[in-house]
């Protein structure tokens, strides 16, 4: 039988919501992965150390019985150095979104390079900068566009650690090469959709997300970037909940919910590319080396064994509900 086993698996990227919702999608991260960047777009969001440290151990709790590292986020906002001096022992990083980008991200940031003074203290503490990358454009343009902000933060930050969350671009594939400074989250969706996927046929609200999956050269820039395992790639999955009848209605919500598949989703996929080699540095290695964690140790095993994918978790549907996945989890220690 085809196995492959991964040490300590990160998600870089993840939405874990709170109250009843945290308590459906938490253990199923913590279950398959030892640590995972959990983000602070709650309503109101995670915007002082007093919010950071109740919904710390409220992700705790949830996570329990699981050896499972929460690395916690703030939201961006006009911090002062006092304020993220205090926060430092408790995150990995700061998460800027512009405001309006995405799902409650209302107090986002209006003018991104007005927020010089909070970036160059940030720069001086070494606190990662997480940045959701979209501007107003036009939906398929939004994230090429905002290359160029990346391109000013990384020039006149050349010390601050910047992520670019979920790329969804070729431009930005590009942009990791060109930058010391910049390192860059993929979800495995954006792997394997394209905008095609989506709303080519009979549209799909539960392959809708922020930033929507975009054309086929640039899932495959993404696709060839990750298989190579390039070194300032992540596993990230953007794995966002939302109940189903918020999905299945009109003005429906962002966000794919991918966190009980992902493993299996990305063996095949890697095995599919004959990469399956590179696999454990895509989920661990390289988020490990760049963010500088030491995750608590857990083998999770798979097989080539066949799963269907659930049609629902606790009222959430994930991607492919109902399909079949070549792989499945078997074990994990
Ligand atoms: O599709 C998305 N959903 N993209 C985001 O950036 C946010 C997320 C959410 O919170 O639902
Ligand atoms: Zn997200």
């Amino acid at each position: 039988m085809t196995e492959i086993t991964l040490h300590s698996p990160l998600d870089m990227h993840i939405h874990f919501r709170q109250d009843d919702m945290l308590k459906v999608v938490a253990p199923l991260s913590a279950n398959h992965f030892a640590g995972g960047v959990i983000m602070p777009n709650l309503l109101p969001p995670v915007d002082n150390l007093d919010r950071l440290l109740w919904y710390t151990e409220e992700v705790r709790q949830a996570c329990q019985p699981h050896a499972f590292d929460p690395y916690m986020t703030l939201f961006f906002r006009n911090y002062t150095f006092a304020e993220l001096e205090a926060a430092k022992p408790h995150i990995i990083g700061i998460k800027l979104y512009p405001a309006g980008a995405t799902t409650n991200s209302d107090g986002g940031v209006q003018e991104i390079m007005a927020m010089s003074a909070v970036f160059e203290a940030m720069q001086e503490l070494d606190i990662p900068l997480l940045v959701h990358g979209e501007t107003h454009g036009f939906v398929m343009d939004r994230e090429a566009e905002f290359c160029e902000v990346y391109r000013a933060l990384a020039t006149k930050f050349p010390r601050l650690r910047i992520t670019m969350e979920h790329i969804t671009t070729e431009k930005a594939v590009g942009l990791l090469d060109e930058f010391e400074n910049l390192r860059a989250t993929v979800t495995p969706h954006h792997l394997i959709l394209t905008l095609d996927d989506v709303a080519g046929g009979l549209l799909q609200p539960h392959l809708f997300c922020k930033p929507i999956a975009k054309r086929p050269e640039d899932r495959e820039a993404l696709l060839q970037a990750a298989l190579r395992a390039h070194p300032k790639l992540m596993m990230g999955s953007d794995s966002a909940p939302h109940p189903r009848d918020k999905k299945e209605c009109p003005g429906c919500a962002a966000g794919i919910f991918t966190a009980p598949i992902l493993l299996p989703m990305l063996a095949e996929l890697f095995e599919r590319h004959g990469a399956l080699a590179n696999l454990q540095t895509f989920v661990s290695d390289t988020a490990q080396r760049l963010y500088r964690v030491t995750p608590p140790a857990k083998s999770v095993t798979l097989a080539k064994t066949t799963m269907t994918i659930p049609a629902q978790y606790g009222g959430v549907v994930p991607m492919w509900a109902g399909r079949e996945l070549a792989w499945s989890v078997t074990s994990v220690q």
